[in-house]
């Protein structure tokens, strides 16, 4: 029998969701990330209908209203401008109102928007209908400008999700970041610098960003000539999964969904080629030039939310996931440069933990999925909604507050089997 794990919690966090809407959208967290970025809302999104299902539809709906005319739906929407963060909309150089940055992020909406309107498919039911072909604009987004080498490409690491993990190193290597010129980090002033990207990781996001704003913004020109281009196994297996859910939706609705359908066969049909049997895992690759990354981390079992699973990569995840005590760490304590405390180059993730639940969940593996749901609880209860911990120790990291572990809490995390539990 389920229950919740704390009353407590659960309004804590219904607190943090509250106290950090800025009416119509949720910042991730006060001051460190003033705007609404995309895969947070989606998050965001689905905490709310756990309590507010007007207020989850809503969240997206604000989102979709930073999207572009290709389909595109950019990683940051600036509804407010915010001197606290760099770099800010004038930076980005979208020319659009509200301003947005010129990439995208984990498309993770379709998939929370189904569970979101499993909950109350009456309420849901205009609000997912007028949603669903703006999904599909960015869906066709994503097929069109990113998925041109048979699985999903990400043009900077931060359209990947995970900014700074070590997948990218190989293909940041390569970028020149010597004339980026002068310019003012604000992270580093809400947050210990010792957890965040070095100074010569910043100034190659600055360049890829740069090329991007000043071609302004010509997917072609960009996956042509860009000085970034990677596949990644975390975008692509959330993309299959999100085709999926999508077309699933479309369904329901009424629609013909056979391109959505195609859309997700040529995905499926890809996935091997990321298949790197060096380091028997799923592993990024380069796109200008140097093959495998050689990196296993919390994005390759994602594959399991795709049914996209192997015997060898069960084996795997035994291997690194009992290196750690508190869900998957973003990089294999093992591998060299693992470092448990800075930004997606180590740390444990509550939202790449829910999404990888829910794939072991419904794979069959529901042993591992409860295994990480408590390990997940577990830290959150010890220290709060931080943004990311050390998967080792526990220790809390990044910014606190944080309205997509607060989420996570709320659908997932919390809910628990009130008898197997220790202390709370
Ligand atoms: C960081 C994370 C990114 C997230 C954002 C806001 O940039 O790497 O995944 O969306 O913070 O929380």
């Amino acid at each position: 029998m389920t229950d919740r794990l704390s009353p407590d919690l659960d309004e804590q966090a219904r607190e943090i969701l509250r106290g950090n809407d800025r009416g119509g959208y949720t910042v991730p967290t006060d001051g460190l990330y003033p705007y609404q970025w995309n895969w947070d809302s989606a998050f965001a999104a689905w905490g709310f209908s756990t309590f507010d299902i007007d207020r989850a539809w809503t969240e997206l709906e604000t989102l979709f209203s930073g999207q572009w005319e290709d389909g595109m739906v950019p990683h940051i929407v600036f509804h407010k401008d915010d001197p606290g963060y760099f770099p800010g909309p004038e930076v980005w150089g979208s020319g659009r109102t509200p301003p947005t940055s010129g990439i995208s992020q984990p498309p993770v909406a379709a998939i929370l928007a189904r569970l979101i309107w499993a909950r109350d498919p009456e309420a849901g039911r205009d609000r997912i209908a007028a949603l669903y072909p703006k999904l599909l604009a960015w869906h066709r987004w994503w097929k069109r400008d990113r998925c041109g080498s048979g699985v999903a490409a990400v043009t900077h690491p931060w359209e990947s999700g995970r900014d700074n993990c070590p997948d990218w190193d190989i293909g940041m290597a390569k970028v020149d970041g010597s004339n980026v010129g002068e310019y003012q980090r604000r992270d580093t002033g809400h947050v210990d610098a010792s957890m965040r990207p070095r100074k010569e990781d910043y100034d190659r996001y600055l360049a890829i960003l740069f090329f991007g704003r000043d071609c302004g913004w010509d997917q072609r020109e960009i996956i042509r000539n860009g000085p970034f281009l990677m596949e990644d196994p975390g975008i692509t297996f959330i993309l299959l999964r999100a085709h999926e859910d999508l077309a699933a939706i479309g369904r329901e609705l009424g629609h013909d969904v056979s391109e959505l359908e195609g859309w997700a066969a040529e995905l499926r049909a890809g996935v091997p080629q990321l298949w790197n049997p060096q380091v028997q895992g799923y592993d990024a690759r380069d796109l200008r030039g140097d093959g495998f990354a050689g990196r296993v981390g919390s994005a390759a079992f994602l594959a399991y939310l795709a049914d996209a699973a192997t015997p060898a990569l069960d084996k795997r995840m035994d291997e690194i996931w009992n290196r750690v005590s508190y869900g998957f760490p973003s990089a294999d304590p093992a591998a060299e440069g693992f470092d448990p405390r800075r930004y997606w180059r180590g740390p444990s993730w509550p939202v790449v933990n829910s999404l990888i639940a829910l794939g072991l969940q419904e794979r069959g593996h529901a042993e591992a999925a409860e295994r990480l749901r408590r390990e997940t609880a577990e830290v959150i209860k010890k220290h709060g909604f931080f943004e990311y911990f050390d998967p080792i120790d526990g220790t809390p990291c990044g910014g606190d507050a944080f309205t997509w572990t607060a989420a996570i809490w709320l659908t997932w995390a919390g809910a628990g089997a009130t008898d197997t539990e220790g202390e709370t």
